[in-house]
């Protein structure tokens, strides 16, 4: 029988256990994750980051407690490294079990880096491990056309030097979080997210769309009828490569033939009075505004207009006001159109000022009741159920939109898609960009949509 050669010094010894244990848990976890018995983040952290960690510091221990050892027997002698001598079966002994538990070590270690990084780039590690800090991008990311893309494919995409990259930053993130000094709300715009050709293009092919697609907008009145007003507009959507066709439309800005470079002057890339437009031929035009500087120009950011320049949003779509999140719950049918006055109640019931949305949720809830019970007993004793319903949907338009502890409610974020609350298309559509021979960037309503 092989007698199993334990380490004859303490910390050696320690080190035995610790990598053992470290290595048991870490593959009856491992084996119930494949299972999928994984569902709070919080274990993912100790099992996929913690007990690897105890794991490599117990192998180390195992050398350095040896090291230590011998280093105390030999104290005054020579120092002479052990003879090690085939001929004599306890080496032999001591050479195979090392050698195959490195292998085994070895497997352990490189499948527990893989879950490491596959769970840090899993949706659950990026939107809840830093609870409050990702809350409201994480909110709006469930409640979004992307709720089943990965944050990694739009922040890092595909790609050794991205993920190198990433890690990097995820590192200083870290410690943000740890000391508290990141910004509330979380500053926007990324400045170093990784440019979207790389990473949208992965699913969208802007060269593949083309012609209009029909939008119906919808806003509802204050009235007891919670009367709709349509707007229908024919968005010129647009793309095309210039090969096959003459590319017009909204997605010529990105087309393979256009490259339309811009400087902005504030943090939030809203104020943007320099524009070079490159087109297909190589001819270059550059748009200004009057009265801008060249110093103001140095100061600023400049930056090739990409897919997040009006997509800014895609991944997180916050509401830009209370009566815009409202009116989206009327059209969708989440708030009950049938109630008297519902319109009105919920965008002054979800606009209040509260603490922190567990305060919210309650107050927004007896906000509604109470005006049923008092104002409408008629309504709150025949349609019970639809206050309720209404109560559930103001308190989900609340709490994916506003987060008090992050200083994030309606319109923090500006959305770059549109013209009506925050400046987006018209930063440069102001017909004030002018360029040299006399050319404007144009606000001519029909360039974009159709208005019907
Ligand atoms: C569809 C692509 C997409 C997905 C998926 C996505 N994001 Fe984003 N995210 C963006 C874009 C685009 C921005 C803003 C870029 C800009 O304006 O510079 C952004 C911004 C952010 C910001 C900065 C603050 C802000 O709101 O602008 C944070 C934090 C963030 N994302 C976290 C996440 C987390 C966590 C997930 C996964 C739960 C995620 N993102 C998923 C595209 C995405
Ligand atoms: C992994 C694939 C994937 C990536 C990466 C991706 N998208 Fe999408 N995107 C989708 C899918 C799928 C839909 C359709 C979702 C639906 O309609 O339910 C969509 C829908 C959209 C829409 C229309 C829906 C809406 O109202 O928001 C826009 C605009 C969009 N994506 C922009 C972007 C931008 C900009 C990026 C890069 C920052 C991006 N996407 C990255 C898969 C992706
Ligand atoms: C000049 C601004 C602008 C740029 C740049 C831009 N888009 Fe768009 N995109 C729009 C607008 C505006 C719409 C229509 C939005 C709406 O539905 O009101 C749109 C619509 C879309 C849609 C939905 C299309 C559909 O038929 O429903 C997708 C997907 C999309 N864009 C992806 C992209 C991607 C990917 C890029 C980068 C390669 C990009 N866009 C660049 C402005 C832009
Ligand atoms: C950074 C500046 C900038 C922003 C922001 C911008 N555009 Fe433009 N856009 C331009 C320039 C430059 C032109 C070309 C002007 C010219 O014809 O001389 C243009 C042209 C267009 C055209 C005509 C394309 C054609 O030839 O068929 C459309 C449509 C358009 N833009 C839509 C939009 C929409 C919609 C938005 C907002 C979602 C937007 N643009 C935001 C710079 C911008
Ligand atoms: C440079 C492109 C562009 C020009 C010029 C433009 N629009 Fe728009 N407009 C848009 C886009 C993009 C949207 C869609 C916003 C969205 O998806 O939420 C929009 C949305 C709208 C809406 C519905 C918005 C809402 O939230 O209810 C109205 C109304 C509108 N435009 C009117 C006009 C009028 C009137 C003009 C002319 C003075 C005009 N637009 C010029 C790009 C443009």
């Amino acid at each position: 029988m092989i007698k199993l050669p334990l380490p004859r010094n303490p910390v050696s010894l320690v080190g035995v256990l610790l990598t053992t244990l470290g290595a048991v848990l870490f593959l009856i976890f491992f084996l119930a994750d494949a299972f999928g018995l994984h569902t709070n983040p919080y274990m993912g952290i100790v099992f996929f980051i913690i007990l690897p960690s105890i794991f490599v510091f117990g192998l180390l221990l195992i050398p350095i407690g040896g090291w230590l050892h011998r280093r105390r027997i030999a104290a005054g002698q020579p120092d002479v490294w052990p003879r090690i001598d085939f001929n004599n079966p306890r080496h032999r002994n001591v050479a195979f079990v090392i050698f195959g538990l490195t292998v085994i070590n070895v497997m352990i270690v490189s499948l527990a880096a893989y879950s490491g990084v596959e769970f840090m780039d899993s949706t659950t590690f990026c939107g809840s491990v830093c609870h409050e800090v990702m809350q409201p991008e994480f909110e709006s990311f469930k409640a979004g056309a992307h709720a089943r893309v990965g944050c990694v494919q739009c922040h890092i995409g595909p790609g050794a030097s991205w993920f190198v990259k990433s890690k990097l930053s995820g590192t200083r993130q870290v410690f943000a979080v740890l000391f508290n000094t990141h910004g509330r709300p979380i500053p926007s715009p990324v400045t170093n997210l990784r440019p979207a050709r790389e990473t949208c293009e992965q699913c969208h092919w802007p060269e593949k769309f083309h012609g209009d697609k029909v939008r119906v907008f919808r806003e509802y009145g204050d009235d007891a009828k919670n009367t709709v007003n349509e707007t229908t507009l024919q968005m010129h959507i647009g793309g095309g490569t210039s090969a096959t066709r003459e590319v017009t439309g909204i997605h010529w800005h990105t087309s393979a033939s256009t490259k339309i470079e811009y400087i902005s002057t504030d943090d939030k890339r809203q104020v943007i009075p320099w524009v070079r437009l490159t087109d297909r031929y190589g001819n270059v035009r550059d748009y200004v505004v009057d009265g801008v500087t060249q110093a103001d120009l140095a100061k600023g950011e400049h930056r090739s207009m990409d897919c997040v320049d009006c997509h800014n949003r895609p991944g997180h779509p916050f509401a830009a006001t209370a009566e815009k999140a409202v009116d989206a719950a009327l059209a969708s049918g989440d708030l009950p159109l049938s109630l008297p006055f519902i319109r009105r109640e919920t965008v002054a019931a979800v606009k209040g000022t509260y603490p922190n949305q567990l305060t919210a949720t309650d107050a927004i809830a007896v906000k509604l009741r109470e005006f049923y019970r008092t104002q409408q007993p008629q309504v709150y004793m025949t349609s019970r159920p639809d206050v309720e319903r209404a109560v559930v949907a103001a308190q989900a338009i609340y709490s994916r939109n506003v987060f008090p502890s992050m200083n994030v409610t309606f319109g923090t974020y500006p959305n770059n898609i549109g013209h009506m609350d925050f400046p987006g298309c018209f930063r440069c559509h102001d017909d004030s960009h002018k360029s040299k021979d006399g050319r404007v960037i144009s606000q001519n309503c029909d360039t974009c949509h159709a208005i019907q």
